[in-house]
């Protein structure tokens, strides 16, 4: 007999003779009336099937105390209308076939509730509790929503190296990838020797898919990348990942506008399928996580994000009456704390911030008439703060060569993305979406460490 998954079983409205369901025992309860009750669940959905099973059942009493939380079982039965409010469905019990014990004492997710914290060190087996069964769940739908939106315009998917020698956001942020042996390097010149490294050079993680993005978007005219980035920041907040996903869209014959208009159109399409595919799930966390956030998505999806420049943004940072512990003034970085006053506090939306001072910001972000600003923008929601970072890029082979230098990076390196510059070179713009951002916003959970299987941060690898 085939398997049901428990979402089908609960959407089904008819009874059924003969139904098989597999998963974990997330309750038991044992009635007087020589009976148990036991709820099931198997990841499909949030909800569990109840499962009712005789004690007079003939395998039961040798069955009896392998059933507890956490153990895994088979059940053959007959679907049912329930009377117990809650559920329509539930199973009366014909045959139980155990897994796996879980060991009543030793299994560490006994049925209350635990903090995220506490949930961070079992990695392994967080994953069978409500939330973060809600939380990938939305999590693979995002994604899924995310190529549905790229390929619905025309955009190619491309796959970048993860593996570079180029630093995108020339931070000098990079994870060191290596064969040399770490105690013993070949040296040249009190130097290491690179050339006798597994790739004759020196080699990172990549911290953004974008420079090769630019190439196939000058070819291709729109593509999109969805991949694995890493970052060597020491940054230990509640919204910085050591490895985390990016969505980086980069299109030909887009400027500054079109890129925020895309962005914004974007952000707004997920909401809405976040909201009409996972509405079980979004209800939970509606309910537990965060009260407000059904309210926050509706309202974002029907309201225009604010587009202000950097410039008038520092203006209304100097104009407010809040003390920032960060000073403000023209030509600063903008911190968290300016970003929420201006999204939470003052606008009461999303906020797109462009034209930011061209010290501040990436080398190959195309420079303003003023000499001074460049076409880069920010998408900032509330509470949040940066969710995606843009720009339209330099495409005057001139002012990026000079741009690079000024950024100390090695223009004979990067030749192929000069030559970009130097043959059919076209305005062209992109972005990048955190994408475990994307999702603790949905989700309203408060740490980025909650929404992604296993995070790496400073000083975390494990599992
Ligand atoms: O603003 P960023 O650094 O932009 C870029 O990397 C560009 N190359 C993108 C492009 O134009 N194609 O990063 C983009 C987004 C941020 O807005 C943020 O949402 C997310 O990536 N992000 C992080 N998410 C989690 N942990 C980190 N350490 C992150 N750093 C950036
Ligand atoms: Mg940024």
């Amino acid at each position: 007999m085939k398997r049901i998954k428990i979402k089908e079983l609960l959407n089904s409205k008819k009874e059924q003779e003969e139904v098989l369901v597999k998963g974990w025992v997330r309750t038991r309860r044992d009635s007087k009336g020589g009976f148990s009750f036991i709820e099931i669940n198997d990841g499909s959905c949030l909800a569990n099937i109840q499962v009712i099973v005789e004690h007079s059942l003939k395998e039961f009493s040798k069955l009896d105390k392998q059933i507890t939380t956490g153990s895994s079982l088979a059940i053959n039965g007959k679907l049912v209308s329930s009377e117990g409010k809650g559920q329509k469905m539930e199973i009366q019990t014909a045959t139980i076939e155990v897994y796996g014990e879980a060991g009543a004492e030793a299994y560490p997710l006994q049925k209350k509730r635990h903090s995220f914290e506490y949930l961070r060190e079992i990695a392994h087996l967080r994953p069978r509790t409500n939330t973060f069964g809600s939380v990938m769940r939305v999590r693979s739908r995002l994604a899924y929503a995310i190529h549905q939106f790229f390929n619905d315009r025309g955009f190619v998917y491309l796959n970048t190296p993860i593996v570079t020698t180029s630093d995108c956001e020339g931070a000098g942020e990079m994870f060191q990838v290596t064969t040399l042996d770490l105690t013993n390097p070949p040296k040249v010149d009190e130097k290491i020797d690179y050339s006798q490294d597994f790739f004759g050079e020196k080699t990172s993680l990549t911290v953004s898919g974008q420079l090769e993005g630019e190439v196939y978007a000058l070819a291709l005219s729109e593509i999109y990348t969805f991949g694995p980035t890493f970052r060597a920041e020491n940054s230990n907040t509640s919204r910085h990942l050591s490895e985390f996903w990016m969505v980086e869209p980069e299109m030909a014959f887009y400027d500054l506008d079109d890129d925020m208009d895309l962005a914004e159109e974007f952000i707004k399409y997920l909401f809405v399928d976040a909201l009409e595919n996972c509405s079980e799930d979004m209800e939970f966390f509606n309910q537990r996580i965060d009260k407000t956030i059904l309210e926050t998505l509706q309202h974002i999806i029907n309201n225009q994000f604010e587009r202000l420049t950097y410039t008038d943004a520092i203006h209304y940072l100097e104009k407010s009456k809040e003390t920032f512990i960060y000073p403000v003034e023209w030509g600063c970085a903008l911190q968290a704390e300016h970003e929420r006053y201006l999204s939470e506090k003052l606008f009461k939306k999303p906020i797109i911030v462009f034209d930011y001072p061209e010290k501040i910001k990436s080398f190959y972000m195309k420079l303003n008439e003023d000499g001074k600003t460049v076409r880069a923008m920010d998408v900032l929601l509330p509470k949040l703060g940066e969710i995606i970072g843009g720009s339209q890029r330099e495409e005057n082979h001139d002012v990026l060569l000079k741009r690079m230098k000024e950024a100390n990076l090695d223009p004979e390196h990067y030749w192929w993305y000069l030559d970009l510059r130097r043959f059919g070179t076209a305005p062209h713009s992109g972005f990048g979406l955190g994408f475990e951002r994307l999702v603790q916003f949905v989700t309203g959970m408060e740490n980025i460490r909650d929404v992604i299987p296993f995070p790496r941060t400073p000083k975390h690898a494990h599992f």
